[in-house]
């Protein structure tokens, strides 16, 4: 399973408990659509998505008209001004960072923006929501803002749950997936995320923000 499944599993499970609101969705980078089609299926009230390149929302405009897609709202605008359209607290956001396959590899998100969306989509994070953040440092760019978020990520308050997820074999190029959610006021709430298989439990780990060596 690919990490961009394993980003749908990971917001589907979270998604399972139907006490979760599902008021707004953000796919901060559109990109084909996968994503933001993904989440237009999830039921949320509303869906919006951020991207840089004209063509990919025109591209993913058409695919929900064919769909039949009717809570999506599209926003040619970089997700840094996420703060621009967007007020109210958020339930989900996916950042699935980098470059569209295929596409102009120079179009890439960039530590520096991605940083200032990350931070504001934690800011709105309602208190059930869930941030999932898909980082690929097999590239420069693509390296240098992982690093980036991975120094903040250890910033974040303890209010912040946050788990990485990547392959067994990993190396410093390999692609990591990120979900974020705020801890739950009961201490002896059990808020584990859980995934289907212990199997892929095993490859999940909690990052304590104090803790360096957990990454
Ligand atoms: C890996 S692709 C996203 C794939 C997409 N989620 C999908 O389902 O097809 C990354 C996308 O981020 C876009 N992007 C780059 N910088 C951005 C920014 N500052 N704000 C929003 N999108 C950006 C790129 O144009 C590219 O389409």
């Amino acid at each position: 399973m690919s990490l961009t499944q394993r980003a749908h599993k990971l917001i589907r499970q979270h998604f399972q408990d139907p006490s979760i609101p599902r008021d707004l969705a953000v796919d901060a980078t559109c990109g084909n659509g996968n994503d933001t089609e993904f989440l237009s299926r999830l039921n949320f009230r509303q869906v919006v998505g951020f991207e840089i390149q004209e063509d990919a929302i025109i591209r993913t405009r058409m695919r929900m008209d064919e769909l039949g897609v009717t809570n999506v709202g599209l926003i040619l605008d970089g997700h840094e001004s996420l703060g621009r359209h967007i007020a109210g607290k958020i339930d989900c956001v996916m950042f699935n960072l980098g470059y569209l396959p295929g596409g102009d590899e120079n179009l890439t998100t960039h530590a520096v923006t991605t940083l200032v969306a990350l931070k504001y989509a934690t800011e709105k994070l309602s208190d059930t929501g869930i941030i999932s953040l898909l980082c690929y440092p097999g590239h420069p760019a693509g390296m240098q803002e992982t690093k980036t978020l991975q120094r903040w990520l250890k910033t974040l308050g303890k209010q912040f749950k946050i788990q990485a997820k990547m392959s067994r074999n990993r190396h410093e190029a390999t692609p990591i997936l990120y979900a974020i959610t705020r801890k739950k006021q009961q201490p002896e709430d059990d808020d584990t995320i859980k995934f289907a298989s212990q199997d892929e439990s095993r490859s999940l780990h909690t990052i304590d923000p104090v803790d360096e060596e957990t990454i």
